[in-house]
């Protein structure tokens, strides 16, 4: 939606450092995919897509803010930015050996997610949970927010292979995330 994409350009366009370093869970799980396609939901300025394209993924990174997307292209000739807005934006059925969803939540999503992966394919997603106390996290949309086991029951039709809820300093704050990791049959 239009609002989205004004909100997040700005975000990105007062935003004069980005970290460069990929999640822990990308680096840390990606070896279990199948070298092939990657689609990076809501990539953002890019550091998983880039990542992963530099370990010989073909991705395919979305996001709706041109801004983000702006700042990879023509990094990589592995890496292929896509903009679009995941409210309505349709995922191809089983293309791809790894897709990541990393800091962003669109339940109308899961599950494409699920059909969008290949036999063998791996999910990796990590996003906020609706926390307890005057965390940061608890001021945000709960829409955005995850609630406690929803995402490991979302995703039970795969073979889950991590998951768990955790207190992590995010940014300033304290915030509550979820972490699953998961392979298709
Ligand atoms: C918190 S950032 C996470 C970026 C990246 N995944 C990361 O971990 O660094 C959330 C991203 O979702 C994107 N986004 C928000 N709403 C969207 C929508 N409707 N369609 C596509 N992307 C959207 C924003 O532009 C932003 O880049």
């Amino acid at each position: 939606m239009q609002e989205d994409r004004s909100r997040w350009n700005e975000k990105y366009v007062n935003k004069e450092k980005y970290s460069a370093e990929p999640a822990k869970i990308v680096k840390k799980f990606c070896t279990l995919a199948p070298k092939g396609r990657v689609i990076d939901i809501a990539a953002g300025t890019g550091k998983n897509a880039l990542f992963l394209a530099k370990q010989g993924f073909m991705v395919e990174a979305v996001d709706i803010s041109d801004v983000a997307l702006g700042r990879l292209s023509g990094h990589h000739p592995n890496l292929h930015p896509i903009c679009a807005d995941l409210d309505t934006f349709d995922i191809p059925r089983e293309r791809y050996s790894l897709i990541l969803n990393i800091r962003f939540l669109n339940r109308r999503l899961f599950p494409y997610i699920q059909e969008a992966l290949v036999p063998g394919g791996i999910l990796i997603f990590e996003t906020y949970l609706e926390g307890d106390g005057e965390d940061y996290c608890r001021s945000a949309c709960r829409d955005y927010l995850l609630r406690n086991n929803e995402l490991l029951h979302a995703f039970l039709s795969l073979r889950i292979l991590f998951y768990q809820e955790t207190k992590n300093h995010d940014q300033k704050d304290f915030c509550h995330i979820a972490s699953l990791v998961a392979m298709k049959d």
